[in-house]
């Protein structure tokens, strides 16, 4: 059987071709890729990269100044946060949040936009798999280049579920039977009529917005179109930790925003959402509220 797309670039002894990922005593990253007969340069001497070619991943090199630095492969998330990038691209935390809360799975039929930078659609393309579906849109060309690079570069080539378009979202989405959307943009709202079109009954959307504005037009606009299940919005916050014999704390600092993440389910055509059975707060669509929606609370306050 043959593996899947880029598993062989993943383990066994470093190769030609392969990214590496070398971490200096200060625990400094620098990724590069491997060349026969080329040397890596550092500020306290060199090293040539025949001395890894051959070795095992978890090698330790040392320059011609006697620095010793760690050879390891990059993961995933190393990759995409050092790798060239056109626009901002989804942080890992939330790369994880959006595999496990919109239930990509091997062999799903997936539609993305947009693109940026790509880190999202490697993290999409390993989880469908070979014989999944990835169809990403982005609008600006450029942007579209870097990511194709990314994702080629981290695959070793182009991978059998990816279809990349230049395009909106809104106005290319030639897709149906799609049973994931994912909307990294800032305005998925402008999309919701095509994505509701190509989504599957039981189908998920995902939106990941920046600001709290963006958050509340996307909600209110999910329910608004009238098609999908009541949406659920969530953050999500890391912290990493500090543990050192009795030094055992969180770390002093932390990445503390990266975006919010909404995904709603697409219901049966032809039903209607459920209503709520709990009455907005107090206030929420009150004289105040000029967004979608505002019937819900019949405009008291
Ligand atoms: C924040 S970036 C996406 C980053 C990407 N998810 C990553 O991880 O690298 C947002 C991108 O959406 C594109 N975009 C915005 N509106 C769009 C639309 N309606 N259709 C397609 N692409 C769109 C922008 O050009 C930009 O490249």
């Amino acid at each position: 059987m043959s593996e899947p797309t880029g598993a062989a670039r993943r383990r066994g002894p470093f190769k030609v071709g392969d990214q590496v990922q070398l971490t200096d005593p200060k625990g400094r990253h620098y990724t590069f890729t491997l060349e026969a007969g080329k040397q890596f340069h550092t500020h306290k001497g060199a090293f040539s990269h025949d001395e890894l070619i051959g070795a095992s991943e978890g090698s330790v090199v040392r320059t011609t100044g006697n620095v010793a630095y760690l050879a390891l492969r990059p993961l995933l998330p190393d990759y995409v946060l050092s790798m060239p990038r056109g626009a901002a691209v989804v942080y890992p935390k939330d790369a994880g949040q959006i595999l496990a809360f919109a239930d990509i799975f091997a062999g799903a039929r997936v539609v993305e936009a947009g693109v940026g930078s790509g880190a999202l659609s490697a993290f999409l393309l390993r989880a469908v798999g070979d014989h999944g579906m990835l169809h990403s849109y982005e609008r600006r060309q450029d942007f579209a280049d870097i990511a194709q690079g990314n994702v080629e570069r981290y695959f070793g080539g182009p991978h059998p579920a990816w279809t990349l378009t230049v395009g909106d979202l809104q106005d290319n989405l030639s897709d149906t039977e799609v049973d994931r959307v994912v909307l990294d943009m800032l305005a998925p709202w402008e999309t919701l009529e095509a994505v509701s079109k190509a989504l599957v009954p039981g189908g998920i959307m995902c939106a990941y917005v920046a600001t709290t504005t963006q958050l509340a037009r996307t909600v209110e606009s999910i329910r608004e179109i009238g098609c999908f299940a009541e949406p659920q919005p969530w953050e999500s916050m890391v912290r990493n930790w500090h543990v050192e014999g009795l030094a055992v704390r969180p770390d002093h600092r932390m990445i503390g925003h990266t975006g919010f993440l909404v995904t709603a389910r697409r219901l049966a055509d032809g039903v209607e959402p459920p209503m709520r059975r709990r009455r907005p707060s107090k206030g929420a669509y009150g004289e105040d509220y000029e967004g979608p929606n505002k019937e819900r609370g019949s405009g008291q306050a």
